[in-house]
């Protein structure tokens, strides 16, 4: 039994490695460390926390997530008001920005800093002797809402700072919570498979998370931070805004990597125009840029207006918009079924890439607009990344149109729709629809889930079209001949695709529960699902009680999980595959394997938990190989009680030596 005190050490150089990592994956986007590692890093000072309660402290990287719904905001007064930003739209109005600085300076003597302008929802984040006290969104300027228990679940902002900088008592830190383009994206999917309206671009989805009364639901959204300016600070960082940041940025919170300082305003503009194309490269949102005084004396100088300071201007890019021809409108169906409009367009070149197709969402949302074939319409990127349709030019409505009519059977295999309990989603009911199952199995193989190699759309096309494929479990089924059947298939092309449906065999069990499609569960929560359960077999059992008291599992979530275990349809698709060879990989079989996998491992001498037999056993199914005699080969050398000359040799040959307790931590994934 280890002593108090070694625990309460051992805690806080879990939490010191933990924050480290987080700082590391989240901030410098460095990772040393991967999932395995870091889970089980975490998930021992779980464990110790919960064998130690009295230890608990506010900014341990456990207390992300708060227990309970808040029913309201309080609000917050900024010390320091959050003011906005001056726009301008081209390099004449810049240069105007910069004359009118020069004036009221009296010099040419300053230079600039210029930065994306992240587009999400600006907060002030508060901290006092280092630790993150509250956070607050910016609301009027004046006043915002106390959002502390969500800001705290975004692993972008550290809740505690690191303390290699001398860090003022009383530290104010401003800037933008943001969703990153992909998780938007994500987030979006799983909104409209579930019949939920899509966010309109990542700053509504940002703001829409942020304001949640339930920081457990905030906690999957995948937010994130950087920071760009000061509130109230007991000690000024320094005296020009560049080295401001990059004492922010040494003390672990997230800055931008692309800030950059220009001597003069034909710099700025470069820098502006330079981003206009280059922004699409980045995995988020920038609707322009800011530009600001660098000097904070000449700040001062140059004060602010009631709205906004007279150092800084924004520079907005022009709006990716075009307008286009609906040349048709397709009806498509998804993976559970649901029925989405899609509108085939004239080609048109938008943000970088040509568009061909926008979604029109759902039906409702196509009625609303009313789109009707041969349309003009003003297509814009939702965060310029799913085209979508945002206006028709009625004006040019060629004469004789109709409005377009919501389908009454299933396009793909006929069946009559049902319109779904909330009223949007039109469903085709039919779970042998072929247009389902295609979908099914493309999510299913997607990356996010199995991620199935070289098993694209147009090979699942065959293989359902052809009866091949009527399940998920007939892809593990599937022969060489077969495939060298299809089109476009060589012998080694059939085997390649084999290798990579067998290679997918022994996935991780959340990508599995991912793969099964269950409605509202994504990869986080299937993440979360596999951690609490550990199997399988434990979580299709699981009550509705059980599902819901795990955090970040909200009721509608737990209640859809629990109906689809039911559902002996379901439970015969898991089992199916299951007979079919696949083998989820628990956490623990996982960190196993990592642990011992091609190691050669010798043990010698007795030990106290195992027979000699039983510990070669472990070393196998750890994937390792259990050798009798020490050579330069031996990775590892278990000693036992007396164990001699194999010790020795060990020694000589400077092979590593561990001790039972050792090598049990080993095994249970626990080492670092
Ligand atoms: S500085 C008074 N820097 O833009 C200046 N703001 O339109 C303080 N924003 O409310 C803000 N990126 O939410 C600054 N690099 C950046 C920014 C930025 C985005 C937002 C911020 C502000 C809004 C004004």
């Amino acid at each position: 039994m280890a002593m108090a005190g070694d625990v309460k050490k051992r805690i806080e150089r879990l939490r010191r490695e933990i924050r480290r990592h987080d700082h590391l994956y989240y901030v410098l986007s460095a990772p040393e460390i991967d999932d395995r590692q870091y889970d089980a890093l975490f998930a021992e000072l779980k464990d110790l926390e919960a064998a130690h309660p009295e230890l608990v402290t506010a900014d341990s990287p456990t207390q992300r997530v708060s227990g309970r719904p808040l029913d309201v905001f309080s609000t917050v007064r900024h010390a320091v008001p959050m003011l906005s930003i001056d726009n301008t739209y081209s390099a004449e109005e810049l240069r105007a920005f910069d004359e009118r600085v020069r004036r009221q300076l009296d010099t040419p003597e300053y230079d600039y800093v210029v930065e994306l302008k992240i587009d999400g929802l600006a907060v002030s984040l508060r901290y006092e002797h280092g630790r993150l006290v509250s956070g607050a969104t910016r609301g009027d300027g004046e006043v915002g809402d106390d959002v502390t228990a969500n800001i705290r679940t975004i692993k972008a902002i550290p809740l505690s700072l690191l303390d290699g900088d001398a860090v003022p008592a009383v530290l104010e830190v401003r800037g933008e919570v943001y969703m990153p383009t992909r998780s938007f994206v994500e987030l979006n999917r799983m909104r409209t498979e579930a019949g939920e309206s899509p966010f309109a671009n990542p700053r509504n989805a940002a703001a829409g998370s942020l304001k949640l009364l339930d920081a457990r639901i905030t906690a999957t959204r995948n937010l994130a931070f950087f920071a760009y300016a000061t509130g109230e600070v007991s000690q000024p960082l320094a005296r020009d805004h560049y080295r401001m940041l990059e004492r922010l940025r040494a003390m672990g919170l997230p800055v931008n990597p692309h800030i950059q300082r220009a001597k003069n305003i034909d710099e700025v503009i470069e820098i502006c125009l330079a981003w206009g194309p280059k922004r699409f490269e980045l995995d988020y949102q920038t609707d322009g840029m800011v530009v600001k005084i660098n000097r904070c004396d000449q700040r001062d100088i140059l004060g602010a207006t009631g709205r906004a300071p007279r150092w800084c201007i924004a520079y907005k890019f022009p709006a990716e918009r075009a307008e286009t021809v609906v040349e048709s409108i397709a009806v498509q169906v998804g993976k559970s079924g649901a029925l989405t409009p899609v509108a085939n367009l004239a080609p048109v070149s938008l943000s970088g890439t040509t568009v061909k197709r926008a979604s029109l969402h759902n039906f409702d949302e196509m009625r609303r607009l009313d789109v009707r074939v041969g349309d003009t319409v003003v297509i814009e990127k939702a965060g310029e990344i799913i085209p979508q349709v945002v206006e028709v030019k009625t004006e040019r409505r060629p004469p004789g149109t109709k409005p377009f009519e919501v389908p009454k059977k299933c396009p793909v295999c006929d069946s009559e729709v049902v319109k779904d309990e909330t009223g949007v989603c039109v469903r085709c009911p039919n779970p042998q629809c072929s247009g389902q199952l295609k979908e099914r199995l493309r999510y299913f193989a997607g990356r996010g889930q199995m991620d199935i190699e070289r098993l694209g759309a147009s090979l699942i096309e065959q293989l359902v079209d052809r009866g091949l494929v009527q399940g998920f479990a007939d892809l593990y089924r599937l022969r060489k001949e077969d495939l060298a059947a299809l089109e476009r298939m060589g012998e080694k092309s059939a085997q390649n695709v084999l290798d990579g449906i067998e290679d997918s065999k022994t996935r991780p069990l959340w990508r599995f529960l991912a793969a099964l499609g269950i409605r509202h569960v994504g990869g986080q929560s299937a993440q979360v699902l596999a951690e609490h359960f550990g199997s399988l077999a434990a979580l299709r059992e699981a009550s509705r009680e059980e599902l819901e008291a795990i955090d970040q599992i909200g009721p509608v979530m737990a209640e859809s999980i629990y109906g689809y275990f039911r559902e002996p349809r379901h439970r015969a698709v898991v089992d199916d595959l299951l007979a079919a060879g696949v083998q989820p990989q628990t956490e623990a079989a996982r960190s196993r394997a990592g642990a011992f996998s091609d190691k050669t491992v010798v043990v010698t001498g007795s030990l106290e938990n195992f027979t000699r037999q039983q510990a070669q056993q472990a070393i196998k199914d750890a994937g390792g190989k259990a050798s009798s005699s020490v050579s330069k080969k031996t990775d590892f050398v278990v000693a036992g009680a007396e164990p001699g000359s194999k010790l020795d040799k060990a020694r000589e040959l400077g092979v590593t030596v561990i001790d039972e307790r050792q090598f049990m931590e080993m095994l249970s994934g626990r080492a670092n």
